[in-house]
């Protein structure tokens, strides 16, 4: 593994700018963590309203680390100045390395990231956050397949140590080896995975939402799977963790695990879950999910 490390270390481009497309949940965190470690970025979205919040949300957190004596005021300004919020393209020619954060829709990424592909330097490299889609699939957008990577990202992305690269057939090792030293960079523990749908954790916790809506359909409550999983001493239960994942996100995410696996993630009938995603109840996000949020 040193040994591996190492080649890693040679094989890296250093990242001086960096962009996220995206200013949603993850696109936001992506934002303050980068500029938080040293990386300015940019932060792009088509809704104004997500990137203004997105902003406030990265001002918070640094708030409450000065609060905290972690940060000196002058270093969170830094920090605030190092994202910069934009709706377009237009500079994106100095960009060193993209992470796409747009909405878990495999035909809107493929545009998303053949649009950004237009815009940047030719060894710019993209890396994708998304949480179940094939990079072998996304790649065929693009024309240079070998700049391209995943960068998978936990939520909440501030917190969460682990980033998943993954390494799609036609990724080179510059762009595994400098995706792997940008996670480094942002303070995170980077490991390498192939291609596949839902990559390695996601083909572990997507089961686990459905035993979850399986109880559910059995008929018991979901506040007391919550409780009993926390008693079990998880941090969070199973319904509050969708919400803050997103109910649209994970019931995306889960369409295409199950057509990646049809055995394996068979769905016999609509599950809570759908009914929550076609009530519009998108989790935290926008107020009510399993909960209702203030
Ligand atoms: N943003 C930034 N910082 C946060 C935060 C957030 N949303 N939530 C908590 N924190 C920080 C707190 O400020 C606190 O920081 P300090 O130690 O510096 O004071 C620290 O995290 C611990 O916070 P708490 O004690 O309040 O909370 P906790 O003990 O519940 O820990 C947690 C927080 C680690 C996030 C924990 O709740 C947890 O592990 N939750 C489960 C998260 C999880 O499973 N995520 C994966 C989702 S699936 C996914 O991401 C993949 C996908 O593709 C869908
Ligand atoms: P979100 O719904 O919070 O945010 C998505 C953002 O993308 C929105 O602000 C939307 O306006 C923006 N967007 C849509 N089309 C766009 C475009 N063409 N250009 C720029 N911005 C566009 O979603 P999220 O939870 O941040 O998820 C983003 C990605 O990260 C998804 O692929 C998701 O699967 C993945 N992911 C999510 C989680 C999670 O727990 N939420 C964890 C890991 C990975």
């Amino acid at each position: 593994l040193k040994h591996k490390a190492r080649q890693y270390e040679k094989a890296a481009r250093a990242v001086n700018q960096a962009a996220v497309l995206g200013a949603g949940i993850m696109g936001g965190g992506i934002a303050y963590q980068s500029a938080l470690k040293g990386t300015p970025i940019l932060i792009k979205d088509i809704r104004e309203e997500a990137i203004q919040q997105g902003l406030a949300e990265a001002a918070k957190l640094l708030e409450k680390r000065v609060e905290k004596g972690r940060l000196t005021p002058a270093q969170m300004a830094e920090a605030l100045n190092g994202i910069r919020p934009t709706l377009s393209y237009g500079d994106f020619g100095q960009v060193d390395l993209v992470v796409e954060a747009v909405v878990e829709n495999p035909k809107v990424k493929q545009a998303v990231l053949a649009e950004v592909e237009g815009t940047v330097k030719d060894d710019c490299i993209l890396a994708t956050n998304t949480s179940t889609i094939s990079i072998g699939f996304l790649a065929r957008s693009l024309k240079r397949p070998e700049n391209f990577c995943g960068m998978h990202f936990f939520n909440p992305v501030p917190v969460m140590p682990l980033v998943e690269v993954i390494r799609g057939e036609q990724s080179s090792e510059r762009t595994i080896a400098t995706t792997v030293a940008f996670a480094r960079k942002m303070g995170k523990n980077p490991i390498v995975v192939r291609d596949c749908p839902g990559f390695l954790v996601n083909r572990v916790l997507f089961p686990y939402f459905d035993g979850f809506a399986r109880l559910l359909g059995a008929g018991i409550d979901f506040q007391r799977i919550d409780r009993v999983m926390e008693a079990f001493g998880w941090p969070m239960g199973p319904a509050y963790l969708l919400d803050v994942v997103g109910i649209d996100t994970a019931h995306h995410a889960r369409g295409v695990l199950a057509e990646g696996f049809p055995e394996r993630m068979k769905q016999e009938r609509r599950t809570a879950i759908d009914a929550l995603y076609e009530a519009g109840r998108l989790g935290q996000k926008n107020g009510k999910g399993f909960y209702r949020y203030e």
